[in-house]
């Protein structure tokens, strides 16, 4: 009999050990981390296995979650919970208190209205010291950097004109109005970024 499909995104692949060392250097790896947007579960699977003492909740928007749980479910990883539903424009997060919270590449691909809702939910839910890791490419002073970046933006708000490479000035500030101060920006292969806030 055949295995069934996993999702797979091959972006996932090729940042998920770059992400990871960047991980080692703020988790102690007992944490509960809970990730918004988990796609396809690669991440999620592969920090689990890297940190075994970790608890990582999954989630994603209702769409997505059958795909996500495939993953999730195959790599019976006791570390890893069942992914659960989180649309941050429904503004009903789980009723839990984690130490981290992660996502990546979901910023640009949610409205500038959902990013908002993502950080006041984060300011919500976050223990006290907690942090707050954001993957995904930025733009500086409304500069793309690269062109590449902008060619990535065009290609986005024709998929959805809501969509768009955001703003490191605008994240600042909603971060700031969610008690988060950024502790380091950290430059990641193909022109994308790592944020790293702790909540005060
Ligand atoms: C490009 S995918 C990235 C998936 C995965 N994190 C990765 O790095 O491959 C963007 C993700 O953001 C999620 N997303 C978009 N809008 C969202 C919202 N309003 N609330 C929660 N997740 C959202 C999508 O469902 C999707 O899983």
């Amino acid at each position: 009999m055949l295995g069934e499909q996993l999702p797979f995104s091959q972006a996932c692949e090729n940042n998920k050990e770059p992400i990871l060392q960047v991980l080692q250097k703020y988790l102690t790896g007992d944490e509960l981390v809970l990730e918004i947007g988990s796609g396809t579960g690669q991440h999620a699977v592969h920090f689990c296995q890297h940190f075994p003492q970790l608890l990582w909740q999954p989630t994603d928007r209702a769409e997505n979650l059958e795909n996500l749980e495939k993953r999730i479910s195959s790599s019976k990883l006791t570390n890893l919970i069942a992914a659960i539903c989180l649309d941050v424009d429904q503004e009903v997060w789980p009723r839990i208190q984690p130490d981290i919270v992660f996502t990546a590449n979901s910023l640009h691909i949610m409205s500038e209205r959902s990013m908002t809702k993502f950080f006041h939910g984060v300011g919500r839910v976050l223990s006290k010291d907690g942090k707050v890791l954001i993957y995904g490419p930025l733009k500086y002073q409304g500069d793309f950097s690269t062109e590449s970046n902008a060619n990535f933006d065009l290609w986005l708000k024709q998929q959805n004109q809501e969509s768009g490479v955001r703003d490191f000035e605008a994240i600042l500030q909603l971060a700031v109005e969610a008690e988060l101060r950024l502790l380091k920006d950290h430059a990641m292969p193909a022109n994308n970024q790592l944020l790293v806030f702790q909540h005060i």
